[in-house]
């Protein structure tokens, strides 16, 4: 499923920020995300830095009620990715594996208000929880189910958008990225979540074919000579590929 979002501007409440955050762990770096562990350094970084809209406030608390919000994009990754999307003043992205709809709502809030967000979504329960607070800041919308790669080329649209997000299923990463890619504009960027995979993605084990494959990408990415390339430790590794 898709939404396509159109931003609204926001507001900041930093004085509710330092009550609402608290630091939960991922398994390989720390994640800021509120599931209650404190790492004193991390809860420092939430509490001096983060500048999160109310309506995300609240959609990260009712993801969290959820039995895999672990799943759900840390609070710093998205303002990095939303201060991105302001840098390079970007008004259209995708973003491949929406989940509750944390990110897709973070990125449609850094852009103006023309902007528009295609957030892909294969669970219906997940896109359910997202409307409401979508509702709260969109003006339009329109539903698909998994990414719109070759109706979006065929349409007109390669070379057009400005931002993707990759956060869905691992298997299909080197495929998204790739079209991704293709979509993109020169200049344009591509954050690709979970390079680091636990830390598996180091030395994969043999039936790990998932560590393999975010291995073999990152791998990759490291010689593909079509991109700018930082690989962040934040959440749980953030790749960052800027199309040149
Ligand atoms: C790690 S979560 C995404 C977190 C999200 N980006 C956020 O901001 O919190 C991955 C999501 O991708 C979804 N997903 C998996 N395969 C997919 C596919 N082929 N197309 C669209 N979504 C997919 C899963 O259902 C899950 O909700």
């Amino acid at each position: 499923m898709c939404f396509f979002t159109t931003a609204h501007s926001s507001k900041i409440m930093a004085a509710e920020i330092k009550v609402l955050f608290c630091v939960g762990k991922s398994a390989f770096t720390e994640k800021i995300h509120g599931m209650g562990n404190v790492d004193p350094v991390l809860q420092y970084v939430a509490n001096n830095s983060l500048r999160e809209h109310p309506v995300l406030t609240k959609l990260r608390l009712r993801t969290l009620e959820d039995q895999w919000s672990t799943m759900m994009v840390a609070s710093d990754q998205a303002q990095l990715m939303a201060n991105l999307i302001r840098l390079i003043n970007a008004t259209k992205a995708i973003e491949i594996g929406m989940y509750t709809g944390y990110n897709a709502l973070n990125m449609a809030l850094a852009m103006p208000e023309s902007g528009r967000v295609i957030a892909c979504e294969i669970e219906s329960t997940y896109i359910d929880i997202a409307k409401p607070f979508f509702k709260e800041v969109r003006t339009a919308q329109d539903t698909h189910t998994t990414p719109q790669f070759d109706e979006l080329i065929a349409a007109g649209e390669a070379g057009t958008f400005d931002f993707v997000f990759i956060d869905a299923d691992k298997f299909n990463y080197d495929r998204y990225y790739e079209k991704s890619l293709e979509l993109i504009r020169k200049g344009g960027i591509i954050a690709i979540d979970n390079v680091l995979w636990n830390g598996k993605v180091v030395n994969p084990a043999p039936s790990d074919l998932t560590s393999q494959g975010l291995d073999a990408l990152n791998k990759k990415l490291h010689k593909d000579q079509r991109i700018e390339l930082s690989m962040l430790t934040v959440g749980d590794g953030l790749t960052i590929a800027i199309k040149r």
